[in-house]
């Protein structure tokens, strides 16, 4: 189970509140500036000591205090991790009171955030999707991040070589660029193929709702940064022209990307921004069955603002998705859009009124 209960002290608009949350659907609501994403962001620094929100912690600290403290806790773990941020100090986190660093708290309290900077998977750059799906196998494979450290700092060198010239260099890193960049491939083939597995799955079960008509023709696939004919190797050496001339390495894991179709046109120029919205929520809700079936982690999908460029016909489909759901998902609208009669068909749903937990 994900974190069960949150304490907030001194943490943007709040001064203290604490919040049971249920391991399944979570639904906060509230007028403009109540504090639902301040409650979401909160969520996600017990993930990832960042913010989704701002880059500089100190403009979360309540602006009558000097500091914040945020409490989570696991129950089925037994785990408690404590986040504390003063004016003039580095974060500090203690996971069962023992210091810890933020890079660990991803595989403790595993979460993915969609937010209004992030709402579109299709639209991002290729970054924001390999970014995304490192996350989840970061998470989910222990020696993945030693993998992709090495990959990117042989990368770096490689670069490095080639700005100055140092051309004499560049057999050894592709050495090294080879090995770990095969390793990272297979890595993200094989959590990529998992996710596209769970993805039409749930494809499978919104379908009889009718709400998009291309749903038998959206085509996902894995591009892995270069010509997949061919081996990384042999890339290398084959592009060693163009990447002196352009003083990068132009192919490589580092150019991977998540490629979506529509009848052979990229989906962004199709799908509406609402869709678009649905489609990063579908393929987040993927990743995390992956994560769920395939390594037993509990991971939770956060989303700000749900109802914002949704329309009805695919905010009810969003509703549809959620009861078939068995992760946690912790949302926010500005409207009370969950009837009692409506959140009934959802297993352990929990619905806050935001103005109420002040
Ligand atoms: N550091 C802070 N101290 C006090 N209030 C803050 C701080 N940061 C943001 N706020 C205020 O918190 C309120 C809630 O913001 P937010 O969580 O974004 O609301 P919502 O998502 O419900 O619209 C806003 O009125 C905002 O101005
Ligand atoms: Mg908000």
């Amino acid at each position: 189970m994900p974190l069960t209960n949150i304490s907030i002290k001194n943490f943007r608009c709040f001064e203290s509140i604490e919040i049971s949350l249920s391991p399944g659907v979570n639904f906060f609501y509230g007028a403009n500036g109540s504090g639902k994403t301040s409650i979401l962001e909160s969520v996600f620094i017990f993930s990832s000591g960042k913010s989704f929100k701002s880059s500089n912690l100190v403009s979360l600290i309540n602006q009558n205090s000097e500091k914040f403290l945020l409490k989570g806790f696991d129950a089925k773990k037994g785990y408690i991790v404590e986040v504390e941020k003063t004016k003039e100090k580095p974060i500090s986190i203690l996971l069962n009171n023992k210091k810890t660093v933020t890079s660990k708290l991803i595989k403790e309290f595993p979460c993915t955030p969609i937010h209004n900077n992030t709402f579109s998977f299709t639209n991002a750059s290729p970054d924001f999707r390999r970014k995304l799906l490192d996350r989840s196998i970061f998470i989910a494979e222990d020696n993945f991040s030693s993998n992709w450290f090495s990959y990117y700092r042989a990368l770096k060198q490689r670069n490095s070589v080639l700005k100055n010239h140092r051309i004499s260099d560049i057999y050894a890193w592709n050495e090294m660029l080879v090995e770990e960049g095969t390793k990272l491939d297979n890595y993200r083939k094989d959590f990529f193929d998992k996710t596209l597995k769970e993805f039409h799955t749930l494809l499978e079960i919104l379908k009889p709702y009718n709400v998009f008509d291309f749903f038998d023709v959206i085509n996902i696939s894995f591009f892995q940064g270069w010509d997949n004919e061919k081996s990384l190797l042999k890339i290398l050496e084959e592009n060693k022209q163009t990447d002196i001339r352009r003083k990068t390495t132009t192919s490589g894991p580092h150019k991977s990307d998540i490629k979506f179709l529509i009848k052979d046109i990229d989906a962004k120029q199709i799908l509406s921004r609402g869709e678009q919205k649905f489609f990063s929520i579908l393929w987040s809700c993927a990743q995390h069955e992956v994560l769920k079936k395939h390594y037993r982690i509990d991971a939770t999908l956060i989303i700000d603002d749900i109802r914002s460029e949704l329309d009805d016909r695919v905010f009810n489909l969003f509703k549809k998705l959620l009861e078939h759901n068995e992760n946690q998902v912790i949302f926010s609208c500005i409207d009370d859009c969950f009837s009692s009669k409506i959140s009934s068909n959802y297993k352990d749903f929990k619905k806050f009124h935001v103005e109420q937990l002040r």
